[in-house]
Order: C-alpha cells, then structure tokens, then sequence
C-alpha cells in the first residue's frame, strides 16, 4: 500500500492471528499431538480441565463446554425454560446470535435501545419494555466492556426474571470487581476464532454457580443422555471436542498477558486519538475495566474514514451496521426506523480498528495518524 508520502506500506489487518500463532505454534502443537496420541476426541479429560479453568477465570463454580457461542445462548435459553409464547428482552446493538438465540426457540427477542457512550442495553429502558410474557434479560457485554449490570441485576430480581449474559466478547472482563459471566444466572462464551480466547474452529461454554443448571446443560448438549443411550430429554449434540480444549488450554494461559496488551494498546489509541476533533474514543464507566475485543470509536462520515483507512492498508470494521430490530429476518416484529435512535446511530458511526495483543506501538500510531488525516481531507 501507498502512504500519501509514496512510501509503501505493510498492511495491517483488523485481527492477526498468525502473529499469535508464532509465538504459541509450538505449545498448540504438543497439545494438538497429545490429544492425537490419546485419540479420545469428544468428552474427554481435556474439555473437563477446559470447563474448571474456565469457570475459575469467570469466578463461577461449573462451566459447560458446547459446540459455539450460538449454541451457549441456545441453550442456556432452554435450560431457562424459555420456548414459545416468550419474551426476552435483549440490546438492539448485538451480533445477530444474541436474537437469534431467542427466536431460534420460538420466543420473541424485545428490543431495547442502548446507552450511547457504551454501547450497551440502556437499563432505564428495560422496566417499560417487561410485560406479562417476559421470561429473561440478555444482557451483552458489547465489545469487551460490561453492561451496567448494577442496575439490569435489581429490575430483573424486582420482576422474577432470568439474566443471561451474553459474555462471547468479554471474557477476563469484570464489573464492579466481579468477573462478567458470573453476574447473571448464566454466563454465555464464545471460542469463535477471532475472540479473545479463540479456538481453532468452533466452540462455546456456559458458566453458573448453580450445579442444577450445570447438570441439565450437560445432558441437554448430549442428546439428553444421562447415561450412554439412556435418553431423558430432548436434547441434542453440541459438545465442544477435545482438540478445541486443548488449544484453549494452551491459548487460556496466555489470556492475562493478551489482556494487559489490548488494555495498553487502548490506552495509546486513546491517547492518539483523543485529541482529534470529531472522533469520540471509547468510554469506560468507573468500576467496569474493559478488555477491549475490539477498539471502536465513533466518526462523522464513518463509510469515508473507512475507505481511506483501505487505501492506506488499514484493514477496519463496522460491528454493526444494521441494528437487530431492522434485521430482514425480524421484519414481522413491527420495528421500524426511528424506533430505537441510539442503535440506528451507532450503525451508522462506528468503526473498529486494529486490535490484537501482538499489535506495535508503530502500526497504532500509522492507524491514528491515517484516523486523522481521513477527517482533515
Ligand atoms: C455478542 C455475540 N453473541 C454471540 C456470538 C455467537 O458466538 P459464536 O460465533 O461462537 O456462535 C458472538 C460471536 O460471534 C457475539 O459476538
């Protein structure tokens, strides 16, 4: 790529996971080979190590390992009891999986809008949105910042309603001194590749306190099966396999150290591109830390600023732009533009730049520097 200087410039992409692999290739590789040399790949001592140390690191007592993070929501929803009739009330700013989970099981997703400056459902919004048919309340955790749990935890207590946290982007995240996913009833995670604990294919986990829940999360991930071929319930196969456990053993030991480089890399965004005019950098409210899965800031003519961005080899990314209730697949709830302003706002705003443990201080200050000459031109 070409800088306005004429120089050329190395790419730098929006996640780089082969930067990582060449620092940790050699311990996957030994693990990868012991689960080989065992050749026992599903429900084996790998995941059952993976489920303790992820619970530990989340401050819960059991954890559940499944296919993916879909499949963690899925799941956690039915152990809920959530099916058809329901409602749960989830953020209009989310990945798809967060709704679809809800539909999926025949339930309808209720849309509240967020709070602008973190992204995250807008609890004065949730009260006036609960009627006689809401079961839970799915919190996200948007970006790896917390949602304001201090204030969702005691509507939903008030009303008799599940939390389900949607923690897929926050793992290591805590609020208020306490580890996301181990704030609600359930703590949903994703392994999806590009997360901060990232598999090499698929997988998930639900972590709880609760060993009843625990329990009837296993057997519903296994065809129901509390014994081999002794079906209790419908369930079906959703199991995360021992080669996928064994990476994120190896990755989960790295986890702290990549959260320290996120956090500081943050910090020299923040510093870079605090002083430019129309950017605003992300907010992280007193008592939340923030473990940054992505870098996202808000800019005027964000569609612009990202082509500029791509013809200086700065790879960037709009999570999201089409909020959940103007989804096609939720045409026939009724939503409408207008309904849900801040979501519809951060659509057209946002913007996430490099973030990945292995990142330079030099390729940061390329991306600000590209950040600011964009709103200049
Ligand atoms: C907020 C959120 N929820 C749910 C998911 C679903 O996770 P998975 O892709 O592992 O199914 C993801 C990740 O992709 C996500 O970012």
């Amino acid at each position: 790529m070409t800088a306005p200087s004429g120089r050329v410039e190395e790419p730098i992409p929006a996640v780089d996971l082969r930067a990582q692999y060449a620092v940790i290739g050699a311990e996957i590789r030994a693990a990868i080979e012991e689960v080989l040399t065992s050749q026992q790949f599903i429900l084996g001592p790998e995941l059952a190590a993976l489920e303790q140390e992820v619970a530990q690191v989340c401050g819960r007592r059991f954890g559940i390992g499944v296919g993916s993070g879909t499949d963690a929501l899925v799941l956690a929803l039915r152990a809920c009891g959530i099916g058809r009739g329901d409602e749960v009330i989830v953020p209009a700013f989310s990945f798809i999986a967060t709704a679809g989970a809800v539909s999926l099981l025949g339930a309808r997703p209720v849309f509240v809008d967020i709070e602008p400056r973190t992204f995250n459902l807008d609890p004065a919004r949730i009260e006036s949105c609960i009627t006689p048919k809401t079961r839970a309340i799915m919190p996200v955790h948007l970006y790896g910042l917390p949602a304001e749990m201090d204030t969702i935890l005691p509507v939903a207590g008030r009303r008799g309603l599940a939390v389900i946290e949607d923690n897929a982007q926050a793992i290591g995240a805590s609020y208020k001194g306490r580890k996301t996913g181990a704030l609600g009833q359930l703590g949903c995670l994703s392994f999806y590749p590009s997360k901060n604990l990232g598999a090499y294919g698929d997988a998930g986990m639900i972590v709880t306190d609760s060993e009843e829940w625990a329990a009837r999360l296993r057997l519903l991930r296994d065809h129901g099966q509390a014994r081999k071929y002794i079906s209790e319930e419908q369930g079906w196969n959703s199991r995360l396999d021992e080669i996928q456990a064994a990476v994120l053993r190896v990755k989960l030991r790295h986890l702290d150290a990549w959260k320290a480089a996120r956090q500081g890399h943050a910090a020299e965004y923040n510093k870079l591109l605090g002083q430019i005019p129309g950017v605003t950098t992300p907010a992280v409210p007193e008592g939340s830390e923030h473990v940054y899965h992505q870098y996202t800031i808000r800019v005027p003519e964000r569609d612009r600023v990202q082509r500029a961005l791509a013809a200086r080899g700065i790879a960037s990314t709009v999570y999201y732009p089409v909020p959940l209730h103007l989804q096609p697949l939720y045409a026939a709830l009724g939503y409408k533009r207008g309904d849900l302003p801040e979501a519809e706002r951060a659509s057209g705003e946002v913007l996430s730049l490099p973030m990945y443990a292995e990142l330079r201080p030099e390729q940061i200050a390329r991306v600000a520097e590209a950040v600011a000459a964009a709103l200049r031109a």
